[in-house]
């Protein structure tokens, strides 16, 4: 029998620290079998007789008196033993398993055999904890699982724990292993990418052949971010279809692997990166891994992005209030004046933003230190006296006057070797004894998993927070890690810097925000290198690329949005030609792609004539109109961009409908080609809708000023384009 248990006490970790209403989960006592319900999700797993957790079923839901259960697994043959064939919660590398192991241990005596059996479980309020342990050695795992009510996102996490009286070495420790039934055709997206050119959407079939998700950078990286989704060939697209989906909370070295197993089955293993990982776990010790969260829609790859961003919304990021504050529309100095920042060139920026309604004035790099330039002065985080002889006060007071707020950009984990820090404390950088420290953009990565690093940027954080009035820190981050040892650690834990690193950069951000509520953070890597669901939890918005073309851009935000909450993405209009690729495109169109995550301006505004402050200001005003259903409502994406011929069209419905902005946009047009009439989604079709374009021209003839929600779905809106670079936008208002 199965017995809900949601209302049964809570222990152990939560992992939706702010849910509000309890999942459903239970046991079957008589099957030992798990289940967890929530949104239009059921997951379950059950403890095979020989004591293998097992998983049973992942997917649509199913009724709640309906019987769930698999058989038992065999082994297929001499050559695959039941180790290997029993589609594990959480294997530990022994017993005869080939498959991706979660968890590979070698002991001091040399054993390496570890085969985790099931030993004691505790439902709590939304999910479960099962204790495992090895068959031999006291060994244990806590495995953790809740749904989220909601969404039926599913977060699972590991806590390995020493119970031996030696030390172990952990030479892989992953959060999870999640199983998909045999299928021939399954599809793996994941979205891989390089500086400048990130969120490029991949696709390619599962098979034996296993496919390696992952960062050995030290952070999170732009060449494999940790999200996946997985379709069926031909059945799963964007609005239809069955797809799994899951994303890794993690900003540090990782790896996703995903391959079929000797029975079809489709593994999917997330964690730390096992690539040079060796942690020395000694008596009585624990180690936690991230965690790695997972979803299931029926409904294509539009509706698993809009379950995930819902989930972000609700789930992951900070919140004030309800929700996570809508982001405000910022300038930012980098692209108009490099490192040649000053009190009189940045008010003079700051005047001219506030004339067309920014609200937020951001000065980017430049300020501090000997930073004329990318050679010197990081680490020193103290304002040049030649660039403001009076501190930031009066650039401050300037902006606030102005009625923006003020943000300043900090790269904290960083040092120039030409820095007051380096010269006091060459020892703190990333490095191994003996070796030359490899720079990338002439800067090396301080290593936070040391104490007293984290608690040195943790004092100069908040001396900065604490004497300036600064509301938002853009917290860049613009190299990966070389030599990635801890000079002085012992041997046996060096490798521990994948680890206590990120957890010391977790560390810091939680204690600056709890010092200072108000201000708040974006997580830019030299564009979207450090986005994931681990940060998120800790930033506010994010910086996806330092590409701003605008036709780049739609790419980008095609891929960024697969994984991640458009109202998380800071888009920037900046100068044409594009200083990356040299692309020239029109104001216009700038701000329509812009206008799809948190607006920012990053433009030279010295060099604009009147118009372009004319039309900068009209969409500002309506970006201000269209902000909450941009960044808290549901993101349709109607005609998806592929690389060569930009196409794009996409809808954002507020969350009740009453509001819904449509951006179309082209590269190019050719020949006499008609467009087809682009068909809404998620209106109210019984409700009526006004709609009218966000430049304030008239509408075309052929389009009716009010009609149903089931018209704008159904007979669609005609929008002739004609040329390149093309764009129109529209804002659809219920009225009745
Ligand atoms: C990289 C960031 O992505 C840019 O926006 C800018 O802040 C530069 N760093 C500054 O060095």
């Amino acid at each position: 029998m199965l017995r809900l248990v949601h209302k049964s006490l809570l222990l152990g970790a939560c992992l939706f620290p702010l849910a509000s209403a309890a999942a459903e989960s239970g046991y079957d006592a008589d099957k030992r079998l798990f289940r967890l319900d929530g949104g239009a999700v059921t997951y379950a797993f059950k403890i095979d007789p020989d004591g293998l957790v097992r998983s049973v079923y992942w997917g649509r839901r199913i009724g709640a008196g309906d019987p769930i259960d698999a058989a038992q697994a065999k082994a297929a043959s001499g050559f695959d033993v039941a180790a290997n064939v029993v589609p594990q919660e959480y294997a530990g590398w022994g017993g005869g398993l080939f498959a991706e192991p979660a968890l590979k241990i070698a002991m001091p005596d040399g054993n390496r055999d570890l085969v985790l059996v099931y030993g004691s479980h505790r439902m709590d309020a939304d999910g479960v904890t099962v204790e495992m342990h090895d068959i031999r050695l006291p060994i244990t795992v806590s495995l953790r699982y809740a749904i989220d009510r909601a969404t039926g996102i599913v977060a699972r996490s590991s806590t390995i724990r020493n119970g031996t009286r030696g030390d172990l070495r952990i030479d892989q420790a992953m959060s999870a292993t999640y199983v998909l039934p045999f299928a021939p055709d399954y599809q793996l997206h994941s979205l891989t990418g390089r500086w400048g050119a990130e969120w490029t959407r991949q696709q390619r079939p599962v098979s034996a052949a296993a496919t390696v998700l992952e960062s050995r950078r030290g952070s999170t990286g732009s060449e494999n971010n940790p999200w996946f989704a997985i379709g069926r060939a031909g059945r799963s697209t964007e609005q239809d279809g069955p797809v799994w989906f899951g994303a890794l909370a993690w900003s540090g070295s990782h790896r996703i692997t995903v391959a079929q197993d000797v029975a079809g089955r489709v593994r999917i293993t997330g964690g730390y990166n096992p690539f040079d990982f060796a942690y020395r776990l000694r008596p009585g010790e624990t180690l936690d891994t991230p965690v790695f969260y997972a979803g299931y829609s029926g409904h294509g790859m539009g509706d698993a992005s809009r379950l995930l961003h819902r989930f972000e919304r609700d789930r992951i990021l900070p919140k004030q209030g309800a929700a996570p504050p809508l982001r405000k529309i910022l300038y930012n100095s980098w692209e108009a004046t490099e490192f040649k920042v000053d009190e009189a060139g940045q008010i003079s920026l700051a005047e001219k933003a506030a004339r067309i309604g920014v609200e937020r004035f951001v000065m980017d790099d430049g300020w501090f230190g000997a930073r004329n330039n990318d050679r010197a002065g990081l680490g020193d985080w103290t304002v040049n006296r030649r660039k403001f002889p009076n501190g930031l006060k009066p650039l401050i007071d300037k902006v606030k006057s102005l009625g923006m707020e003020f943000g300043l950009w900090v790269e904290p984990e960083m040092v120039n070797a030409d820095s007051d820090l380096y010269r006091a404390h060459p020892d703190w950088v990333i490095g191994m004894t003996g070796r030359p420290r490899t720079e990338g953009r002439n800067q090396m990565v301080l290593n936070l998993a040391r104490r007293d690093v984290r608690d040195h940027l943790l004092a100069e954080l908040d001396r900065l927070l604490s004497s300036n009035d600064i509301a938002f820190l853009k917290w860049d981050y613009n190299r990966n890690w070389s030599e990635p040892g801890m000079i002085g650690a012992a041997p046996a834990d060096q490798q521990k810097i994948y680890v206590d690193y990120v957890r010391n950069l977790y560390w810091l951000l939680a204690e600056l925000r709890k010092r200072h509520p108000n201000v708040e953070i974006e997580s830019c890597s030299g564009g979207g290198g450090r986005v994931d669901l681990g940060i998120m939890a800790l930033t506010d918005q994010v910086w996806a690329s330092d590409n701003t073309d605008p036709v780049d851009r739609l790419l980008i935000q095609d891929g960024f949005t697969q994984a991640y909450a458009p109202g998380t993405m800071m888009a920037w209009v900046t100068d044409s030609p594009n200083w990356l690729n040299k692309r020239a495109t029109p104001l216009a169109f700038r701000f329509l792609s812009a206008m799809q995550g948190g607006l920012g301006i990053g433009n030279n505004l010295n060099h604009w004539a009147e118009e372009d402050f004319a039309t900068a200001s009209r969409y500002v005003a309506v970006y201000k109109r269209i902000r909450q259903t941009v960044q808290r409502g549901e993101l349709y994406r109607l005609v998806r961009p592929t690389p060569g011929d930009v196409q794009s069209t996409t809808l954002y419905v507020a969350a009740d409908r009453s509001q819904a902005a449509l951006f179309s946009l082209v590269q190019g047009t050719y020949r006499l080609d008609p467009r087809a009439p682009i068909q809404l989604a998620g209106l109210d079709p019984q409700a009526r809708y006004r709609i009218e374009r966000m430049d304030g021209e008239p509408l075309i003839t052929e389009i009716p000023s009010v009609a149903s929600g089931a018209y704008w779905m159904g007979r669609g809106i005609d929008v002739p384009l004609r040329g390149d670079f093309q764009a129109a936008g529209f804002i659809l208002t219920r009225v009745g």
